[in-house]
């Protein structure tokens, strides 16, 4: 079935990673308890214009669970519970590929699993239901469309596409293996997209990430990689909240979204 994926009627949440530790502290908080265990942070609400979107710190709010360590099975649960069905995943990549750049945004539209050992379904054999859910295109494209449109309204410098490989970190990559998942096809590299967006998918939600560029990743930039993100991040940052803004904001109502099949 072809349909139409507008904003009206649509319950958002916005999973912030490194950064945004911070986001949306002004409002209410609230705790869920999932039958996965307890999220990363209190779910947060964020007004733009007549929209309230929840938000998620990934990393909790004093930046103390490592990637490897997210109970992503229980943050997406408690958007379910709060009635969330599509996800904005905001999160840092080093990048692979030449000609992006560190300050820059990508809304990824493939990834590649380099992670382990994460809970990685919501299919864990103690229920009797099991999806083999369709993941060929991981990303939902219609988000992905209305992401890119709201860069593009404010010329905010986002790339279209790229393949997002998943790493376990939390240590960075070796050269070496930058060169592995180079010849992959990987374009970024960051930590959290997984088991994320796999769950989100689960959940039945739409999902896509808007990426921070922050940095080469190893053995491609000039730079030490930490000078690169500590160089980049606040840029990356005030784009990517700048883009969240234009897509809350102008959007409201339209119906004349992309196309989903
Ligand atoms: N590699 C993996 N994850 C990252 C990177 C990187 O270079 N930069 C930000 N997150």
């Amino acid at each position: 079935m072809t349909q139409a994926m507008t904003m009206t009627g649509r319950q958002f949440a916005i999973i912030g990673g490194s950064g945004f530790a911070d986001f949306g502290t002004d409002a209410d908080g609230r705790t869920l308890v999932t039958r996965y265990g307890v999220p990363s942070a209190p779910l947060r609400r964020l007004n733009y214009d007549q929209h309230h979107v929840s938000a998620l710190a990934r990393h909790g709010e004093a930046h103390d669970i490592p990637p490897h360590r997210i109970n992503h099975r229980a943050n997406l649960a408690a958007l379910a519970m709060m009635g969330v069905d599509s996800v904005i995943a905001l999160n840092t990549v080093g990048v692979i590929r030449r000609q992006l750049y560190p300050g820059q945004l990508a809304v990824p539209d493939q990834l590649i699993d380099y992670t382990w050992g994460r809970d990685h379904s919501i299919y864990d054999g103690s229920s009797a239901t099991l999806d083999h859910i369709d993941f060929t295109r991981p990303f939902s494209d219609p988000l992905r469309t209305l992401l890119l449109a709201a860069a593009g309204r404010i010329d905010v410098d986002c790339h279209d596409g790229g393949v997002y490989g998943v790493t376990q970190g939390p240590r960075l990559e070796t050269a070496a293996e930058v060169d592995r998942f180079d010849r992959d096809g990987v374009d970024f590299l960051g930590m959290t997209a997984m088991p994320e967006a796999a769950l989100a998918r689960e959940f039945g939600m739409h999902y896509a990430c808007l990426s921070l560029i922050v940095n080469f990743a190893a053995g491609r930039g000039e730079k030490a990689i930490h000078e690169d993100i500590d160089a980049s991040t606040l840029t990356a940052k005030m784009q990517s909240m700048r883009v969240l803004k234009a897509f809350f904001t102008t959007q409201t109502g339209r119906s004349d979204g992309p196309r989903r099949t």
